[in-house]
C-alpha cells in the first residue's frame, strides 16, 4: 500500500489564479499510484475550506484521504463567535479525520492521529509558564491564543490529547502504527539553534511527550507538520517525518504542480 504524506498545504494562504494546490496535489497522488494520502493539518485556516478542501482531493482522484486538524484548521478568524472545540468538532464530518478514532491500513496497520499540542517544553525554561501563557514577544503574537480558543489551559489541552492517542495506541499496540499529529514530536524538528525569538516561539511548536509515546509503543512512523520543515529522522525503530508543502514564498519551484512533486513524500508499507 502506497501513501503519500504532505502537511501544511495552507490553500487560502497559498492562493493564485491559474495555479491550484488541489490540481498539483491531485496529479502528484495520481502519478505516484498512490492508494492512500495522509495530510498532518493546516489544510486552511477556515474549517469550512479545510472540509471543502478535503472534499475536492478524494473527489479528484478516487483515493481515500486521512486527515488531522491542524491549528490554523479551527482558527476562528471566519467565525469569531466558534470556539476551538467547535471548530474541531464540525471537521469530524470528515470521514478520514483521525480525530474520529483510528483507522485500519490493511490487515496489519493502523493509522491513529490527532491535532496534539504544546506543553511549552520546547521553549527555552528560562522563561516561566506565565511568560509562555501571553503567548506574545515583543510585537509577535502566536495567532492560537487569539484564533484557537479552548476551554481550558494550553497545558491541558496537550495532556487531553496525549491521554487520547495513548488509550488509542494501547488498543492497538498488537498492528503496526502510524502515529500522525500536526504538532512536533522532538526536539530535532523545531528551529534550531533558535535566535532570541524562537527560544520563546519553539514553545508552541509540540511537545517531546508525543514523541517518548511512540517510541513507548513502538510505533513505525509518525508523521507531523506545523513547522514548515521538510525533515525526517529515526530512533530505534521509529521513523520521524516532518513534510510540509510551506508558504508559496518558501518554494523552490515556481508552480504548485512542481513544488508538491518534489516534496511529497511516499512510504510503501505493504
Ligand atoms: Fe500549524
Amino acid at each position: 500500500m502506497k501513501i503519500g504524506i504532505l502537511s501544511d498545504i495552507h490553500v487560502d494562504i497559498n492562493f493564485m489564479a491559474g495555479d491550484s494546490i488541489v490540481d498539483g496535489l491531485a496529479s502528484a497522488i495520481a502519478g505516484n499510484g498512490l492508494d492512500r494520502m495522509i495530510i498532518a493539518g493546516d489544510v486552511a485556516g477556515d474549517h469550512e475550506l479545510t472540509l471543502a478542501t478535503l472534499e475536492e482531493i478524494e473527489t479528484a482522484t478516487g483515493v481515500p484521504c486521512l486527515f488531522v486538524p491542524g491549528n490554523h484548521d479551527i482558527w476562528n478568524e471566519k467565525h469569531p463567535a466558534m470556539t476551538a472545540w467547535e471548530a474541531y468538532d464540525a471537521l469530524k464530518v470528515f470521514p478520514g479525520n483521525l480525530a474520529n478514532g483510528p483507522q485500519p491500513l490493511g490487515e496489519d496497520w493502523v493509522a491513529i492521529g490527532d491535532l496534539g499540542w504544546y506543553d511549552y517544553a520546547f521553549g527555552d525554561p528560562r522563561f516561566a509558564v506565565e511568560d509562555f501563557d501571553r503567548m506574545k514577544i515583543d510585537n509577535r503574537l502566536w495567532q492560537d491564543k487569539v484564533m484557537a480558543v479552548w476551554d481550558r489551559p494550553t497545558q491541558a489541552m496537550h495532556r487531553y490529547f496525549l491521554g487520547k492517542l495513548e488509550a488509542q495506541l494501547e488498543s492497538h499496540r498488537h498492528r503496526q502504527i502510524i502515529l500522525v499529529l500536526h504538532v512536533l514530536p522532538i526536539r530535532f524538528f523545531t528551529v534550531q539553534p533558535p535566535d532570541r525569538t524562537w527560544r520563546y516561539l519553539n514553545a508552541f511548536l509540540g511537545s517531546p511527550a508525543y514523541g517518548e509515546l511512540a517510541l513507548k509503543y513502538d510505533v513505525r512512523y509518525v508523521i507531523c507538520g506545523h513547522v514548515h520543515y521538510r525533515r525526517q529522522t529515526r530512533i530505534n525503530q521509529t521513523t520521524f517525518i516532518c513534510n510540509c508543502l510551506n508558504y508559496r514564498n518558501q518554494w523552490y519551484k515556481r508552480s504548485a504542480a512542481e513544488e508538491i512533486a518534489d516534496t511529497l513524500k511516499v512510504i510503501d508499507i505493504d
